[in-house]
C-alpha cells in the first residue's frame, strides 16, 4: 500500500478509508482498557497524528508494548474522526510495523524540555524537536520564496564558485583551501611554493559571489546567486556564523534607489509568504519562543521601511539618551547596539541606511561627490539589525583602481573585475542577504546558530 504524508492525511477527506503514514513515535499512552495511543511525526507537518492501536493486534504484546519515543513505525488502519480535542481525524490501526526501536535509557529527546544549546550537541538528533522541525520547513519555504521572488522579476539564478583566488569584501578574513602537506610545506626562497599547490596558488572559500556575480549582470541584467559563503572572522555572537547562506541579486542598469527599492520588496516578500504558508509553525513559534514574533513579521510585511542616511544615523545616536558601550562619531562603524537602537527605539521599524563613509566599507561601492561616502545600503531590523548588505558599485575604472589602491589591496587580483569597468561598463547595484539572519528574525529563534541545521562557528564543528 501506498503511504501518504501525515500533512496530507490531516486535511484529507478520506474518512472511512484504509491510510497507511510511517513516521517517529512522539508519544504512547497506554489504556487501562488494553490499547494504546501512539502520536507519530513525520515532519511534514507541526502537527502528528494520533493512532490508536487496539490490543487484539498480532503483534500488541511483542511490538507495540515495546514502542518507545523517537520509534520509527508504519501504520495502516482506518482514518476516522476524532472525538477527542485537539485533533480533527485520528487512524485505527490494523496493522503496526516497527522499523527501528529507541532505546529509552539512551534516546535522549524524552518527554522533558532540553535547552536549545544543549541540543546543539546533538545536531544530528534535534531535528526531531517541535522547534527544529519547525524551524526546518520555515528556512524551507523562506528558499522557494526566494526563488520565486526573483523568478517572477526576471532574475536569473547564478552559481558562483565556492573557491575563488580573490577577496571579494577585500576584509582578509577567507579559509584557506589547499592540497599542500601542512606538515611538509614546499618552500622556495624561505616563502611557501604555492606553484606546487593545487590551483598553482593560493586559494579560499569565497566570502561572497558578488564579484562574479557582476560580470553576469553586465551581460544578462539581472541576477541573483543563493549558495553557501564563508567568513574565517572570530565572532561568537548570536548572529555570526563561519559558514552562513547568502542570496545576492544583481542588477545592471540600476542605482542605490533601485537597490533599496528591490531590498525592501523581497524582504516584505519573504515575511507574507511565510505567514500565508507556515501557519502552523509561526504559531508555534509566536506562542513558545517569541511572543512578539506574528506581530511584527506581519507589521514588517505591511509597511513601509524608513531610509535614513548614515550622517542622518549618527546624529539620532549621539541624540539618544542611552549609555551605548562604544561611542559614535561620525566615521566609525554602527555596532550592533547601535544598529537595534536605530531600528528598535529611535525609527521603531525597518530600516535602510545609506551613504556610509567610504574608509568603513567595502573597496567595489560608488563614491559619492561628496569624496567621503559611498553609495552603500544596509537594511537594519528590529532584534537582529543588519539583514542586508549592499551598495551601487563603482562602474568608474580609474575611481575603482585608485579605491583598490587606497584599502592596499593587490590589485592584480582584480584585473578582470577592473576589465568589466572597461568594456561596456555601466552603472550597477546589488545587495547580499543573509540568509540565516532571516530566519532567525523569522522564527524568533534567540541564536543564529538554531536557524541552520549544522551550524559551523569557532572550535566548533562536529557533525
Ligand atoms: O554586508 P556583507 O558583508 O556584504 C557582502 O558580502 C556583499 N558582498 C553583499 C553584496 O553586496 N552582494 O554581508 C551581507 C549580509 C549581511 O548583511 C548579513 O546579513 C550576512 O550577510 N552576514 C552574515 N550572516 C551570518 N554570519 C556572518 N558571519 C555574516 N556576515 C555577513
Ligand atoms: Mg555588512
Amino acid at each position: 500500500m501506498k503511504r501518504t504524508l501525515i500533512k496530507h492525511v490531516l486535511v484529507s477527506d478520506r474518512i472511512g478509508e484504509e491510510v497507511k503514514i510511517a513516521g517517529w513515535v512522539r508519544t504512547r499512552r497506554d489504556s487501562k482498557g488494553g490499547f494504546s495511543f501512539l502520536e507519530i511525526n513525520d515532519g511534514s507537518s507541526f502537527s502528528g497524528l494520533q493512532v490508536v492501536v487496539p490490543g487484539e493486534l498480532d503483534n500488541y504484546q511483542s511490538d507495540v508494548l515495546r514502542v518507545t519515543i523517537g520509534s520509527a513505525v508504519a501504520v495502516v488502519g482506518e482514518l476516522v474522526e476524532s472525538p477527542g480535542a485537539g485533533q480533527a481525524v485520528e487512524v485505527h490501526a490494523t496493522s503496526v510495523f516497527v522499523y527501528g526501536y529507541a532505546d529509552p535509557d539512551e534516546y535522549p529527546l524524552q518527554k522533558k524540555r532540553i535547552g536549545f544549546e544543549k541540543l546543539r550537541e546533538i545536531a544530528h538528533l534535534r531535528p526531531r524537536t517541535n522547534t527544529f522541525g519547525a524551524v526546518a520547513r520555515v528556512r524551507n519555504a523562506l528558499a522557494y520564496a526566494t526563488h520565486k521572488f526573483y523568478q517572477e522579476r526576471d532574475f536569473l539564478y547564478l552559481h558562483t564558485p565556492m573557491i575563488t583566488a580573490s577577496d571579494a569584501e577585500g576584509a582578509g578574513e577567507m579559509f584557506q583551501v589547499t592540497t599542500l602537506d601542512m606538515g611538509a610545506l614546499p618552500r622556495a626562497d624561505g616563502e611557501i611554493d604555492y606553484t606546487q599547490d593545487f590551483f598553482g596558488k593560493p586559494t579560499f572559500l569565497t566570502v561572497s559571489g558578488q564579484l562574479e556575480a557582476e560580470t553576469y549582470a553586465l551581460a544578462l541584467d539581472r541576477v541573483y546567486t543563493f549558495g553557501p559563503t564563508f567568513r574565517a572572522e572570530n565572532s561568537n555572537t548570536r548572529r555570526h556564523l563561519a559558514e552562513f547562506w547568502m542570496i545576492e541579486p544583481e542588477m545592471a542598469f540600476a542605482d542605490l534607489d533601485d537597490n533599496s527599492d528591490l531590498a525592501e520588496a523581497y524582504i516584505r516578500f519573504l515575511f507574507q509568504y511565510i505567514l500565508d504558508n507556515c501557519v502552523e509553525d509561526l504559531a508555534f513559534f509566536n506562542k513558545w519562543v517569541d511572543e512578539g514574533l506574528l506581530e511584527r513579521l506581519e507589521s514588517i510585511a505591511g509597511s513601509d521601511f524608513e531610509r535614513i542616511s548614515y550622517t542622518e544615523a549618527v546624529q539620532a545616536l549621539q541624540k539618544a539618551d542611552v549609555g551605548f558601550e562604544y561611542p559614535v562619531d561620525w566615521g566609525t562603524d554602527l555596532q550592533s547596539e547601535h544598529e537595534r537602537y536605530l531600528t528598535e527605539v529611535a525609527y521603531g521599524k525597518p530600516l535602510i541606511v545609506t551613504d556610509y563613509p567610504a574608509d568603513i566599507k567595502a573597496f567595489y561601492m560608488r563614491h559619492n561627490d561628496d569624496g567621503k561616502t559611498v553609495a552603500a545600503m544596509d537594511v537594519l531590523v528590529p532584534g537582529v539589525g543588519e539583514i542586508v548588505g549592499g551598495s551601487q558599485r563603482e562602474e568608474r575604472h580609474d575611481v575603482l583602481l585608485e579605491s583598490i589602491r587606497a584599502k592596499g589591496l593587490p590589485e592584480e587580483h582584480y584585473w578582470w573585475y577592473l576589465d568589466l569597468r572597461r568594456f561596456g561598463t555601466a552603472p550597477h547595484a546589488g545587495f547580499g542577504l543573509g540568509f540565516g539572519r532571516v530566519v532567525q528574525f523569522a522564527t524568533g529563534m534567540h541564536n543564529i546558530r538554531d536557524a541552520i541545521p549544522f551550524p559551523r562557528t569557532p572550535n566548533s564543528a562536529e557533525f
